[in-house]
């Protein structure tokens, strides 16, 4: 996603990171701002007081060298800037029981598809299954979109399928490789679990009233802010770079893809969308185990069908199973 451009804007955020690095001078954003360089200068310590690092370069001007990553409103909006129609509204809560909850309550209320709920922290995360998802503060990622497709109530799970195949490219984007999306809503890192879906929905006599689709990505938490039993199973993008990874920018690549690919959805149907997540996810021949409510066995996993659902051929009488809800694993 690039926003470079060489073009005059009376926004100085917008005038620097449009530069993409190279150093816009004292007189160039005065003249865009229609003020003097003394002015100048006095809104860039503002911008630099609120954490943006921005060089002076004696002679050349300046230079926009590090954003903070908070998940407000204000910077995820300039990430997005003119590219997107989600997030409509967005509400960003430094500390919320589950935005996953929050959502739903305004979905209930009537706010309207696009709307974004982020948290720096979560007190109740919910995960599948009435699971708990644990939230570590200011590290990861913990966000809700309220959608409103209209489409069956059974045909909702492909939400997450969406949002499992514009998270698998985000996290791609920033050079990860190795990235496994597992059906229907997990993405695997090193053997472990990195993010994970929960889509939730509101319907009635065939009619759905809202999607509220949450996501968690582990980003940069450290091990121990997890309790034992999910140190074992958690990796993060930090832990597997060797860095910090801000996420900021992620969340808005996320929401720019996710846009993309949802909006082809509505547009064409849920076939584009199969066979990219076919190919993202080199889920055909991939033997696998699969849980289910009451039963689980292994098999080969043949295909994804035309609904999302996926078609597993049991070891054993070959049968060829239609998985509509549990757990598949890659064995
Ligand atoms: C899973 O069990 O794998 C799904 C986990 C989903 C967690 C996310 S974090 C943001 C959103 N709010 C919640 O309470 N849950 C989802």
């Amino acid at each position: 996603m690039s926003l470079c451009s060489s073009r005059c804007n009376d926004d100085l955020l917008a005038l620097l990171q449009g530069s993409c690095g190279k150093p816009v001078s004292g007189v160039e954003i005065g003249r865009c701002l229609g003020i003097s360089r003394a002015a100048v200068w006095k809104r860039i310590e503002v911008l630099r007081l609120a954490g943006y690092k921005v060089k002076s370069m004696t002679g050349e001007g300046y230079v926009l060298e590090e954003t903070p990553d908070f998940l407000t409103r204000e910077v995820i909006g300039r990430l997005l800037r003119g590219k997107i129609f989600l997030p409509h509204r967005y509400h960003f809560f430094s500390e919320i029981e589950s935005t996953n909850a929050y959502a739903a309550r305004l979905a209930a209320e009537g706010e309207p598809e696009g709307t974004v709920v982020v948290a720096d922290h979560q007190t109740r995360g919910r995960g599948r299954l009435g699971r708990v998802w644990e939230s570590p503060g200011n590290v990861n990622l913990y966000f809700s979109m309220i959608l409103r497709p209209r489409v069956e109530p059974q045909h909702t799970a492909q939400m997450t399928l969406i949002s499992g195949l514009a998270l698998a490219e985000t996290v791609a984007g920033i050079g990860v490789k190795g990235v496994e999306i597992k059906w229907p809503n997990d993405l695997l890192l090193d053997g472990g679990k990195l993010a994970g879906i929960l889509t939730e929905m509101a319907a009635e006599e065939g009619r759905v009233h809202h999607v509220v689709v949450g996501v968690g990505l582990n980003v940069n938490a450290a091990k121990v802010a997890y309790s034992p039993e999910i140190q074992t199973i958690a990796r993060s993008l930090g832990d597997h770079l060797q860095k910090t990874v801000k996420r900021a920018p992620l969340l808005a690549d996320f929401l720019f893809r996710f846009e993309g690919w949802y909006r082809r959805y509505l547009d064409d149907g849920f076939a584009s969308i199969r066979e990219a997540w076919i190919e993202s996810s080199g889920i055909r021949g991939k033997q696998v185990r699969v849980n289910l409510m009451k039963e689980s066995f292994s098999g080969e996993a043949l295909d994804m069908d035309g609904e999302g659902f996926l078609l597993v051929r049991r070891h054993g009488d070959r049968e060829v199973r239609r998985v509509i809800a549990g757990d598949v694993t890659p064995l």
